[in-house]
């Protein structure tokens, strides 16, 4: 029998032990031992609670139990889950997490520390919720160079989107909406400012590029100033907008961001629409693969820890391998990136824009909209387009849009 801890009884840390109990004779079988949850550290007590027994309160009495071999972090942040994770790691008891900020912030300081005391760090969790994506890339395509993965990586973000897109409603509408509902925290920044999505594709960076991607240097941009009337550009154009998180090879460089972005009805991120998520990976051999799900809730969560605790259940004693240096990866600048751009002008100054842009610029307007006007621009550098923009000073309304090829 194996024991397991689990940090955390907020939603994703119930939803753990529940995956084990529900599925308990397949996920036993599937482990090769039993699985038993022996301790829940929380703050709380949750004396109605089936499990709330187990609970404990002191961190202390889990890593002094030498049954323990495998501790579920599910509490979020980098405070405590930082100091219990090491300590958890030193101690050779392998840690399976779904803390996206954590892993992003010292997932090499991690793995390395369990590989050095023959356990593992592991965090399926962490990136599109019950997507399996880290053990594909991991485990999966070990004979692939990968050249660039994009993603919605943010449930909350892709829900608004959609909503905006399909219902016409503006922003503030259906973000108050996705609160009540609780697909949206009461703070919404970390989603709506792309911080998350940020924290998750610098994992998946650091995977691509078997080096470090540091979160504090992915260019990152949100998802507020949208406004209804961008979508209706974007219908117009056979063209969505979604929050990608976009990282690729670029001469020899790691390109990283994300932004909203306008993409083609052809685009197989195109279809994905509300809370879902989905990561869309090149290979320089597989080519093209898309894992697409449930990026975030309680159960699909819960699933992709539990999936990490048979893995370590499996592999008691063993290390399983990540290629994930300390070393920081090459980031390429931005401002040399190329692509095109889309930016809406009031009509006086639609001439003054397609003479900054160049000749290539394509001209979009709506139908009883005659005060503006869309703009595509050529494919130009990130400078460029920046310089120009500029130099159209209270010509422009609403934010400009970046195109995803
Ligand atoms: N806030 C995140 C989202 C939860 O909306 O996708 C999962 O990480």
């Amino acid at each position: 029998m194996i024991k397991i801890a689990v940090l955390g009884y907020g939603t994703v840390g119930s939803g753990v032990v529940e995956v084990i109990e529900k599925n308990k004779e397949m996920v036993n079988k599937k482990a090769g031992e039993e699985l038993e949850v022996k301790y829940i550290l929380d703050l709380l007590d949750f004396p109605d609670d089936p499990y709330g027994d187990r609970v404990i309160h002191d961190f202390g009495t889990i890593l002094a139990d030498d049954e323990i071999r495998i501790i579920c972090e599910t509490m979020g942040g980098v405070g405590k889950a930082y100091e219990f994770t090491k300590l958890a790691l030193q101690a050779g008891k392998s840690v399976c997490t779904s803390n996206k900020e954590l892993v992003a912030a010292h997932g090499p300081e991690l793995l390395a520390l369990a590989k050095s005391n023959n356990c593992n760090y592991l965090f399926e969790a962490s990136v599109g919720g019950g997507i399996p994506i880290i053990r594909p890339l991991n485990y999966s395509l070990t004979a692939e160079r990968i050249e660039a993965i994009t993603g919605i990586l943010n449930g909350t973000t892709n829900y608004i989107l959609s909503k905006m897109e399909y219902e016409g409603a503006d922003y503030e509408t259906v973000l108050k909406e996705a609160q009540e509902k609780g697909y949206a925290e009461r703070n919404p920044e970390a989603d709506v400012e792309g911080h998350d999505a940020c924290r998750k594709i610098a994992i998946l960076s650091s995977l691509m590029t078997g080096k470090n991607v540091d979160y504090r240097r992915i260019y990152t941009e949100g998802i507020t100033g949208i406004q209804p009337r961008d979508f209706a550009y974007a219908k117009q154009m056979g063209m969505s907008i979604k929050l990608l998180a976009i990282s690729r090879e670029e001469k020899g460089k790691t390109l990283a961001m994300v932004s909203p972005f306008l993409i083609d009805a052809g685009h197989p991120l195109h279809m994905v629409n509300g809370v879902f998520n989905a990561v869309f990976v090149r290979g320089n051999m597989l080519g093209d693969s898309m894992y697409y799900g449930r990026g975030a809730g309680k159960l699909p969560t819960a699933s992709a820890v539990v999936s990490d605790v048979i893995d370590c259940a499996r592999h008691i004693g063993k290390v399983i391998m990540c290629f994930w240096d300390a070393q920081e990866a090459e980031l390429a600048v931005i401002d040399q990136a190329s692509r095109r751009f889309f930016l809406r002008v009031k009509t006086e100054g639609a001439d003054r824009a397609r003479a900054l842009f160049g000749a290539g610029t394509e001209k979009v307007t709506l139908p009883g909209v005659p005060e503006e006007c869309g703009l595509i621009t050529p494919v130009m550098t990130e400078a460029d387009f920046a310089e120009s923009y500029g130099k159209l000073d209270g010509l422009c309304v609403g934010r400009r849009l970046r195109l995803e090829a």
